[in-house]
């Protein structure tokens, strides 16, 4: 089965075209970064428009670009969580397009998505397995024992891991999107001239907490001095960095250590982060854990993890052109009838 993707559930326009049988064919996006830059975050509007604008010039030209006109065999759009204006060009656009050629429609949950996209890369790894799913809106420790089948073991009290990234790049005066550029910026910061609390690591649990961080940051860099120079921002910001990525790690070994799983996908836009996947890979040469990260294209928003998603979906069960929403807990999902895992 041959599937287009469609995925708009933020600043990201992104199609992709996955076939059941030769994987990934052809997979593009539209950032619209320079678009929400001047305001400092996603303006939900804004958005909207521009995946109008976009999404059909997107199509057509990954239906050439997979040699796939007048050949798909079903659409899978994200249908949640998201913001509901963004979800609605894709689910509509997906809708009509599925209508058109007469074949089935699927409406993906955006971190199923994500969660499935370690499966994109050539070394994939069988299940079950442990993910940490670290996106702007999420963080999770999941036991994924097959497609549609996850137990949360932990997840973020407050604030998600990639939220605190864009949260301390704006106070260390870094443009959206903060997490990329504030691990450029701790490249050049001596690693412990700040140390920063290491929350919820003093307790047992799996769950996480990233706000009293991110204002132990914003109390040291008041400390620092009104106006703070690049090296003090640089070591601000690797002080930071390095108590995200120690407490993410840590919490990885406790849940396989829970669990007894012996394999961790990670996924998500903050999976992209060098020092993470450093650390992570360290702790997995140690405890003789398979690590599996997608590339870090497919990390952050992607269509191809849709079509993927979208794939399982539909081979499984037919899917479903499920509604739009804003909020879909991923443990309310239920397994496809059939299993491709
Ligand atoms: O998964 P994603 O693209 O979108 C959501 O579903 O939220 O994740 C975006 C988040 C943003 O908070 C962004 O700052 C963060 O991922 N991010 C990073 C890096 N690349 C993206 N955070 C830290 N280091 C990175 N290299
Ligand atoms: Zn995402």
């Amino acid at each position: 089965m041959r599937v287009l993707g469609i995925e708009t559930s933020c600043d990201e326009s992104a199609v992709a075209v996955y076939d059941g049988e030769r994987g990934l064919l052809a997979h593009l996006l539209h950032s619209q970064v320079a678009l929400h830059a001047p305001y400092g975050g996603v303006v939900p509007e804004l958005a909207s428009r521009d995946h109008i604008r976009r999404l059909l010039p997107l199509v057509r030209q990954v239906l050439l670009d997979a040699g796939a006109t007048g050949s798909i065999d079903g659409v899978a759009y994200t249908a949640g969580p998201g913001l509901v204006g963004a979800l609605l060009v894709g689910a509509t656009l997906a809708q009509s397009l599925a209508l058109a050629w007469g074949v089935p429609c699927v409406g993906v949950h955006h971190l199923e998505g994500h969660l499935l996209a370690p499966w994109l890369e050539p070394r994939a790894p069988a299940f079950p397995v442990l993910a940490l799913l670290v996106s702007g809106g999420h963080t999770l420790l999941v036991a994924v024992e097959s497609v549609g089948r996850y137990r949360i073991l932990g997840e973020s009290i407050d604030d998600a891991a990639g939220e605190a990234f864009d949260k301390v790049a704006k106070l260390l005066g870094l443009p959206y999107p903060g997490g990329p550029a504030l691990a450029a910026l701790a490249e050049a910061g001596v690693p412990d001239r700040f140390r920063f609390p290491r929350p919820m690591l003093d307790r047992p649990g799996l769950d996480f907490s990233f706000s009293g961080l991110k204002t132990a940051v914003l109390y040291a860099a008041r400390e620092a001095g009104a106006d703070l120079d690049r090296q003090t921002r640089a070591d601000l910001a690797r002080g930071f960095e390095e108590a995200v990525v120690s407490v993410l790690t840590e919490k990885c070994r406790r849940a396989l250590d829970q669990t007894g799983l012996r394999r961790l996908v990670v996924a998500g836009g903050v999976g992209a982060n060098r020092r993470l996947r450093a650390a992570l890979s360290e702790m997995g040469a140690h405890l003789n854990v398979d690590i599996h990260y997608p590339r870090p294209a497919f990390c952050t928003d992607n269509g191809a993890m849709i079509a993927l998603a979208g794939h399982h979906r539909l081979c499984g069960d037919g899917g479903d052109a499920t509604p739009v929403r804003a909020r879909w807990p991923i443990d309310s999902l239920q397994p496809p009838a059939r299993s491709f895992g």
